[in-house]
């Protein structure tokens, strides 16, 4: 059930709330001891298809935190998997794409699936956690936008110059049109199942968008990632999130979403400013912020609010997500600070 008064969502829709709601991208993970208990028994993709352990894993963070809004515990590569390429998690971490696209051939070679169907086990995860939260935090669904899946599936795994992405939308356009369109709708289907099931907003994650120019951008990627965000249930709030795009944020907005994301690159007042005040913000602390002392945390928390002004439409995050050997009384002492600082 849609919690309409929660500062969440009043912030996703640019309504007055009597604070400033704060969550943390990663915040079920690795530096929490709860998570790496259950990770030393099971696998990360076995923690992703069993919906108790995945509702279990996305709850333990709102308790213990105090944030405004659950992340369903999954990953944006898990669409991959019934694609047929062959999806890994390495043991250090990094994922491994074993059968990556790089030509035409290989993109119509890609299996078709029904995200109903081969993704059921998160709309179970989203069913289990819906229900506990209720009348609690609202649940944010999530997906990799075309963009940053196309790069993993085409290189393999994690990238620096993403040169063979790039060289497949230089050197065969129509295979990257036929690869994008099939992922947009994908990732439009698959978010929708998720609303379905109990999902109160959505954010697409575009976490490698920040590689492209401006013009690549807008000819490669924007009308997927458009199409995905036109695509979603009417009235569920979208967070369109990215990194390393202060020189994008024209593109960005235009391809839509109802919150946009901002990292700590960008003064979190003048990426407003570029994006302009009809459209909510998210973020903007660098995540490496959360090793300073808790009183600098503070600082930093308060000049991130002090850059927001107040303004209707802030949801407080990092810039991108936790990272593995952050203390967790100094995340607990940044979700307090944001709470104190902002209350109006
Ligand atoms: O708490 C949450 O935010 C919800 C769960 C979540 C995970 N991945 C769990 C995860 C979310 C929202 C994601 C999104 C995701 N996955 C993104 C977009 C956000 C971003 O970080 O840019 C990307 C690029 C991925 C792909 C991915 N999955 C990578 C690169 C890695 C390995 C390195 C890393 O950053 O952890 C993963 C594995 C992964 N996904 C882990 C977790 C908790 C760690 C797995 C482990 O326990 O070993």
């Amino acid at each position: 059930m849609a919690k309409p008064n929660h500062a969440f969502l009043a912030a996703c829709r640019r309504e007055h709330s009597s604070y400033t709601p704060v969550w943390l991208m990663r915040q079920a993970g690795r530096y929490m001891e709860e998570y790496r208990k259950l990770r030393a028994q099971y696998d990360f993709l076995e923690l992703c298809k069993k919906p108790d352990l995945a509702a279990e894993i996305t709850i333990t963070p709102v308790e213990r935190l105090g944030v405004d809004a659950a992340i369903l515990f999954a990953d944006i590569l898990l669409v991959l998997e019934p694609m047929g390429v062959g999806l890994e998690y390495s043991k250090n971490g990094g994922p491994v794409i074993h059968h990556p696209v790089r030509s035409g051939k290989d993109v119509d070679n890609l299996k078709d699936f029904d995200p109903q169907q081969e993704l059921s086990f998160v709309y179970d995860a989203v069913k289990k956690i819906s229900k506990t939260l209720k009348n609690k935090v609202p649940l944010i669904g999530f997906a990799g936008a075309p963009f940053t899946l196309a790069s993993y599936l085409i290189e393999g795994g994690g990238s620096r110059n993403y040169v063979h992405t790039k060289k497949l939308f230089y050197g065969t356009p129509e295979a990257w049109k036929r690869l994008m369109e099939r992922l947009a709708k994908v990732v439009a289907e698959y978010l929708n199942c998720q609303i379905a099931a109990g999902a109160e907003a959505v954010q697409l994650f575009d976490s490698w968008a920040g590689c492209l120019t401006p013009t690549d951008y807008e000819q490669f990627v924007l009308p997927y990632t458009k199409a995905v965000i036109d695509a979603i249930t009417p009235g569920v709030p979208v967070i369109h999130f990215s990194t390393g795009t202060a020189g994008l944020l024209k593109q960005i907005r235009a391809a839509g979403g109802d919150v946009i994301g901002l990292d700590w690159r960008v003064n979190l007042d003048e990426g407003w400013g570029m994006l302009g005040h009809d459209v909510a913000v998210q973020g903007n602390l660098d995540p490496v912020a959360l090793f300073a002392s808790p009183k600098d945390i503070k600082a930093r928390v308060a000049d991130v609010l002090r850059r927001a002004d107040g303004r209707p439409g802030h949801i407080f995050n990092l810039g991108h997500g936790v990272l593995p050997e952050t203390p967790v009384d100094h995340v607990i002492a940044m979700v307090d600070a944001v709470h104190e600082m902002s209350s109006r």
